[in-house]
């Protein structure tokens, strides 16, 4: 009984880390960011690339879209920001919530990663009901088959489709006791609409070279620093 007692007082005392990531915390890496000058969105229109009417209308102009993306996210490592995330479980129970499709924070070994807008690496069928399936980064061509039978297409959510992770994302956000927001214009809803949903005397976090302190975010420590600089600095403040 008492060993069952120690175990949840320790349990307790371990506080829930929630990292909420978008294209920012990869720029470092070498991945382009959606709105940023040179970001992705100045070279493609979203209607045109990544939503389903853009995938019905011209298939492989979508699907060479996510390819170049798939290949880009191959040639590249995670940074310091992913490392030090990292380093984070080592002290708490640590979620990271991320917009992003690549993996880098997966390949950084953050073990709990829950990608909200879908994952490059994977990919489904594009009718019926399918099953996700791993492709690394491999292209994904036009008459290439899910095991469904129907077109092969990224596991990706595109813009105007639900976001089936959505609850999953707010309950854990729900519970943090720290937030971490790295790297996301906090455009794009509902995403964006999740950091509201972390707890009134949570500890809140945000690192952003473009948001400067003053900026509307209440109760938020602006750190207006790039990921790969501010993020360092404020785990190894975290871990003591
Ligand atoms: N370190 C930290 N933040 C950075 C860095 C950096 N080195 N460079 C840029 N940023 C910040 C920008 O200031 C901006 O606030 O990253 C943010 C990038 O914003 P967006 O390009 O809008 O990316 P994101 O917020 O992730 O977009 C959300 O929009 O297009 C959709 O589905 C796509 O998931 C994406 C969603």
């Amino acid at each position: 009984m008492r060993f069952n007692v120690i175990l949840a007082s320790n349990f307790d005392s371990v506080k829930r880390l929630i990292v909420f990531s978008g294209a920012g915390i990869s720029a470092e890496s070498g991945i382009q960011t959606f709105r940023d000058a040179g970001g992705l969105w100045e070279n493609y229109k979203v209607e045109e690339v990544a939503t389903h009417e853009a995938f019905s209308r011209s298939p492989e102009l979508v699907l060479e879209f996510y390819n170049l993306r798939r290949r880009a996210i191959a040639k590249v490592e995670p940074n310091d920001a992913h490392l030090h995330l990292r380093k984070l479980e080592d002290k708490f129970d640590v979620t990271v919530i991320t917009q992003n499709i690549d993996n880098l924070h997966e390949r950084a070994g953050s073990s709990r990663v829950l990608h909200l807008h879908g994952e490059i690496t994977k990919a489904r069928g594009a009718q019926g009901k399918h099953e996700i399936e791993d492709i690394g980064y491999t292209d994904i061509k036009l008459g290439d088959k899910a095991t469904n039978g129907s077109q092969l297409r990224p596991h990706i959510v595109w813009f105007g489709e639900d976001v089936p992770e959505y609850e999953n994302a707010m309950n854990i956000i729900s519970t943090a006791n720290i937030l971490i927001v790295v790297g996301t214009s906090l455009n794009v809803y509902p995403a964006a609409g999740l950091i509201h949903y972390a707890p009134l005397e949570a500890e809140k976090y945000l690192v952003d070279p473009n948001i400067l302190a003053g900026d509307s975010l209440q109760n938020f420590e602006i750190i207006s620093k790039p990921a790969g600089t501010g993020i360092p600095q404020l785990v190894q403040r975290l871990l003591g």
